[in-house]
């Protein structure tokens, strides 16, 4: 049986980062759900179909064809054959995403998907209700948090550094903020800490301290140890 690594928690919380670390560590696919949403999100937008009406959004979500690769230590997805890459990454999307995401056909859609990738290997999957409905029975569950500040310095400098925005730091927390509160508050899946999850405040914590703090809360026979 495949072993599952789920890491929840706001944006900015560094969960992509420490993903990524934590499955080259141990060799586990790297997988990011939030891409998932956001390229049915891109989707509707290029089809012209209205985010703001859920009706559409979920007879469409049926539709889109997502393509999952395991390709040099991440799940890669690829739409008509190709990456959206940061197609999927600009303000726009991050607008339209949150409520993209609280369209229950779009999130069974998502899980089903996500469950499937367990035939790939042993995963560790980030997102936002990863803990608490995707995977919920794994003995591996972290909640990664930070302070809003930090979550909103973090996302500007990626922005910045990516060349595909350019908001104030303000704009960047206030757009966070309200996505958190759409992730939080929707009636499937919201997103919360899971009973059990162990919850890590990245606020003052470098990458490498969060890593060793997921690694060293792994049961001992997933670090490679007995
Ligand atoms: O992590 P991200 O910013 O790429 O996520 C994009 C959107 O998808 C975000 O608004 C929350 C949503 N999401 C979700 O509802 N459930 C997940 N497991 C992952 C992301």
């Amino acid at each position: 049986m495949a072993r599952v690594i789920a890491i929840d928690g706001p944006s900015g919380a560094g969960k992509s980062s420490v993903s990524r670390r934590v499955g080259e560590r141990l060799g586990f696919l790297h997988v990011d759900s939030g891409a998932l949403y956001r390229i049915m999100t891109w989707q509707c937008l290029e089809n012209g179909v209205d985010t703001s009406l859920s009706d559409a959004v979920a007879a469409f979500a049926e539709k889109v064809k997502i393509e999952c690769v395991p390709e040099a230590g991440r799940i890669q997805y690829l739409v008509k054959g190709e990456e959206p890459g940061d197609r999927i990454r600009t303000p726009e999307i991050n607008a339209h995403a949150s409520p993209v995401a609280t369209v229950k056909a779009v999130r069974d859609r998502v899980t089903a998907i996500l469950r499937s990738l367990v035939a790939f290997g042993d995963l560790v999957v980030e997102g936002r209700d990863i803990t608490t409905a995707v995977f919920p029975d794994s003995p591996a569950r972290f909640y990664l948090t930070a302070s809003a500040d930090v979550r909103a310095a973090r996302r500007q400098k990626e922005e910045v550094e990516k060349g595909i925005a350019d908001q104030s730091a303000e704009a960047v927390k206030a757009s966070l903020l309200a996505r958190d509160k759409i992730d939080s508050s929707r009636k499937y899946a919201p997103l919360r800490k899971a009973d059990g999850a162990v919850e890590i405040d990245s606020s003052n914590l470098t990458l490498d301290q969060v890593v060793e703090t997921v690694i060293a809360a792994l049961p001992p026979d997933w670090r490679g140890e007995s």
